[in-house]
């Protein structure tokens, strides 16, 4: 089986870096990470692409010529697949007309509802019952692109900020995998 070459993009803690470069190591999983992205060079999620050694390089977004520099490294990698995993930064309009419904993002929330940050406290506030995550294709609106996957679970009177994190990333590590095979059996 040919794995299709992947960049997952990150900027901090990278728990679902880890948990997607675990799933492409089973020789049935359709992508190979093939170099990690972060904008943030004290992502702990780095330590993962050194742990498996997987490329990795920071990029500045302040800088005006940084997409060169990831168009430059997906060449050299050959990526055509990509994956936003808690990455928080927009990704740009050109890249997603070059990579179009080739990037994906995990959300933690059940899109259309709570799209940007602080989900998890907004959610609190609103009185929500439920909870959970979806994975969407990226296109040009935040947290708007076409839904692949979403797992919820019940919120009950005890939850808080953290616990509703614990559940959702519990959901978002059955989630992005799957969401990947889904992809990949249709084409
Ligand atoms: C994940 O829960 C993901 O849903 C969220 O960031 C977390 C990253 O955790 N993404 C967003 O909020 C994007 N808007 P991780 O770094 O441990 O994978």
């Amino acid at each position: 089986m040919v794995k299709i070459n992947t960049c997952v993009f990150i900027s901090g803690k990278g728990s679902n870096l880890k948990n997607l470069i675990i799933h492409s190591r089973n020789k049935s999983f359709p992508i190979k990470i093939s170099l990690v992205i972060s904008n943030n060079k004290k992502a702990y999620g780095i330590n993962y692409a050194k742990k498996f050694k997987i490329p990795f390089i920071f990029i500045n977004t302040r800088l005006k010529n940084y997409e060169n520099k990831i168009l430059f490294n997906f060449k050299k990698y050959n990526i055509s697949f990509i994956c936003l995993a808690g990455y928080m930064k927009i990704i740009s309009n050109n890249l997603i007309k070059k990579y179009k419904r080739k990037i994906i993002n995990i959300h933690p929330s059940l899109l259309p509802k709570f799209k940007g940050l602080n989900t998890f406290s907004r959610m609190l506030k609103n009185n929500e019952k439920k909870g959970g995550c979806t994975v969407h294709y990226v296109n040009k609106k935040l947290d708007s692109g076409s839904t692949i996957i979403q797992k919820s679970f019940i919120i009950n009177k005890k939850d808080n900020e953290l616990s509703l994190k614990k559940k959702t990333q519990k959901l978002e590590y059955k989630a992005y995998p799957e969401a990947i095979i889904k992809i990949f059996k249709k084409s």
